[in-house]
């Protein structure tokens, strides 16, 4: 098993396999996710291996891009085992990226270091100034406005309604963005989402101040 080679060949699968993909989850999403994770991951004195082999497949599964959630589970697992990736590690990579998409804050708790370390970075890739730019190509791609204050935030969404309710794109920080720093597992994740945080805080205070044609 020669790491660099799995990981090489991980990254031509994943490059391959997200091409032309448009709801947020192109390549460049996954490489930044994958750098940021082996930043943390030095850091955290964790798995590197593991790491970077779980962030570089962990939109592969997703059901927006399956027909259903168990059958990309079995679509990474074919590619591990043509791998040669060992079982134990095929096993944890599973685990890892089953077990953290965000889903509205229904997923369940997560144990392993290495799983922690690749929801942190998931997660940071969705706020900060690049998590600015995915809300609003979100926005733009659904059709729906930058901001409309008479449309209410909503509160305790289900995963149905995170997926399919209109909302605004500055609705959209104040219902999963702005709650993602408290949600970091890691020291080096919080670290990193605090300061993406206030980027994001005073991005909006610029921008109510120009809404209301004060700047
Ligand atoms: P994931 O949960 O796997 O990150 P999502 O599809 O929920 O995937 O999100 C992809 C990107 O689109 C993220 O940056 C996210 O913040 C953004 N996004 C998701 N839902 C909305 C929404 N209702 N309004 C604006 N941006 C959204
Ligand atoms: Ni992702």
């Amino acid at each position: 098993m020669n790491k660099e080679n799995i990981i090489n060949n991980t990254v031509n699968f994943v490059k391959n396999e997200l091409s032309g993909e448009g709801s947020g989850h192109d390549w460049w999403h996954i490489h930044r996710v994958t750098e940021l994770t082996k930043t943390m991951a030095e850091e955290e004195n964790a798995d590197i291996f593991i790491c970077t082999l779980s962030a570089l497949l962990h939109d592969i599964a997703d059901e927006k891009l399956n027909k259903s959630e168990e059958e990309g589970i079995q679509k990474v697992r074919n590619w591990l085992v043509s791998q040669n990736v060992d079982n134990h590690s095929i096993e944890i990579v599973i685990e890892i990226i089953s077990t953290i998409s965000f889903k509205g804050g229904n997923g369940p708790i997560i144990t392993r270091l290495e799983s922690k370390i690749v929801q942190d970075a998931d997660r940071i890739d969705a706020i900060g100034a690049i998590g600015i730019a995915r809300c609003f190509v979100y926005t733009g791609a659904k059709g729906r406005v930058i901001h409309d204050p008479n449309i209410e935030v909503r509160e305790n969404m289900s995963k149905e309604e995170y997926r399919n309710n209109e909302g605004t794109a500055i609705n959209h920080f104040y219902e999963k963005l702005l709650k993602l720093k408290d949600l970091m597992n890691t020291d080096t994740g919080k670290r990193i989402a605090h300061e993406r945080h206030l980027f994001m805080q005073s991005f909006l205070e610029q921008f109510y101040s120009e809404w209301d044609g004060k700047r």
